[in-house]
């Protein structure tokens, strides 16, 4: 009999993201704007806590969930941005990817569904894919990137059982309106399914008054799951940390996901990112402004017609009047201009392209040059 794999894997693709890079990495001279990570180091004094760490001896299996001291502290972090989560509401994950796998695969049976604004960070589909459910589309496109609550009523079904909410979004770089979370509030309650709150970006905002899902609809808590991460604001991407936080008879069943697929986060990292959590993130997230005022500004006089982006590091351009998928625009990009970005096609935002600006000062502004001269040759034909 021939061995037969999970059937589930033969409709996942390796990351699109990382095969970009890869085509980027091997040609010479090219620039990256591809990747999602902040090209600085993890700060000295970040790194120094893992010595501490490790001198105190903090080399064996440490309590599923996390260490109590960090547990602790990502409590105290999210209750200064007012939302409340015990410390035993806390579990402690390798990295929002962990978070995410561990939520999904705790909720969803075969067949479920689970709603995503769409253009969106391809991991959710993957992870829904790996659980026999079935991801729902929202297009979100026609509405500025946000959520109306007519579109979101018609994609719910019976076997809907959750939606993943993104704020700032990973392409776009938009934040979502008090009337977008509204409107998952009120059919989340309605129609009983849970949201999803992928929280990674809600340190690198640009606008003002920005309230994620859970500060903005506390009385859901119940149905709420928070994920969050040291990846991005505190640029640890390589340290593979990050939390989930959800009400009590929530967090115990996806608890047990967690403890089945990894144990534990790693033990000597952890009073390293309660540290962390307490040092300022401002420096970073001034520079990424800047980047991002840079980017708007030089896409705007390319004539790339671009959402406004208002967190992340993410811009997301429209090459719709190049007549081009944006996977051939991507590959031209590479070889004729040497600079290269994501298709949008790989977020499900097709006529797009995805510009990541967490890179140095000089590669981006000479990427964007580059970019404005490749653009002008396809216009010239
Ligand atoms: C929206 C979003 N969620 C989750 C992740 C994964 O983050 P982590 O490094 O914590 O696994 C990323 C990484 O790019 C992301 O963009």
């Amino acid at each position: 009999m021939p061995l037969v794999l999970n059937e589930a894997l033969s409709n996942l693709r390796p990351s699109g993201i990382r095969r970009f890079s890869a085509l980027a990495q091997a040609t010479s001279g090219c620039i990256s704007l591809t990747l999602g990570e902040p090209g600085e180091d993890t700060p000295a004094d970040v790194c120094a806590k893992v010595r501490e760490g490790l001198a105190a001896g903090e080399t064996h299996y440490p309590p599923n969930n996390g260490m109590p001291a960090l547990r602790g502290a990502i409590s105290e972090h999210m209750g200064r941005r007012g939302v409340a989560f015990e410390p035993d509401e806390v579990v402690v994950t390798s990295g929002a990817t962990e978070a995410l796998f561990a939520a999904l695969q705790a909720m969803l049976n075969p067949e479920d569904e689970v709603i995503v604004p769409m253009p969106a960070f391809l991991l959710y589909e993957s992870i829904v894919t790996l659980c026999r459910a079935r991801v729902v589309p929202l297009d979100t496109s026609g509405a500025g990137y946000q959520i109306e609550a007519d579109v979101l009523a018609a994609a719910v079904t019976p076997r809907t059982k959750a939606i993943v909410i993104t704020s700032p979004n990973n392409p776009t770089g938009c934040v979502l309106s008090a009337e977008s979370l509204d409107a998952v509030a009120e059919l989340a309650a309605e129609r009983d399914f849970y949201v999803i709150c992928d929280d990674v970006y809600d340190q690198l905002v640009y606008v003002d008054g920005y309230q994620g899902f859970a500060q903005r609809h506390p009385e859901l808590r119940d149905r709420t799951v928070v994920v969050n991460s040291f990846s991005k604001p505190y640029a640890m991407t390589g340290w593979r940390l990050g939390w989930l936080a959800a009400d009590a008879p929530l967090v115990a069943e996806i608890a047990k996901v967690h403890q089945y697929a990894v144990s534990s986060a790693v033990a000597f990292t952890q009073r390293a990112a309660a540290f962390a959590l307490s040092t300022d993130v401002s420096v970073f997230r001034e520079r990424y402004r800047t980047r991002c005022d840079l980017v708007v500004r030089a896409l705007s006089a390319t004539g790339l017609p671009t959402p406004e982006p208002a967190g992340a590091f993410y811009a997301f351009p429209s090459i719709e009047e190049f007549g081009l998928s944006s996977e051939e625009f991507c590959v031209r990009a590479i070889e004729e201009a040497g600079v290269a970005l994501v298709p949008g096609s790989l977020f499900g935002g097709e006529g797009h392209v995805r510009l990541s600006y967490a890179c140095s000062d000089e590669d981006l502004e000479e990427a964007l040059a580059r970019l404005g001269r490749f653009v002008g040759e396809l216009r010239r034909g």
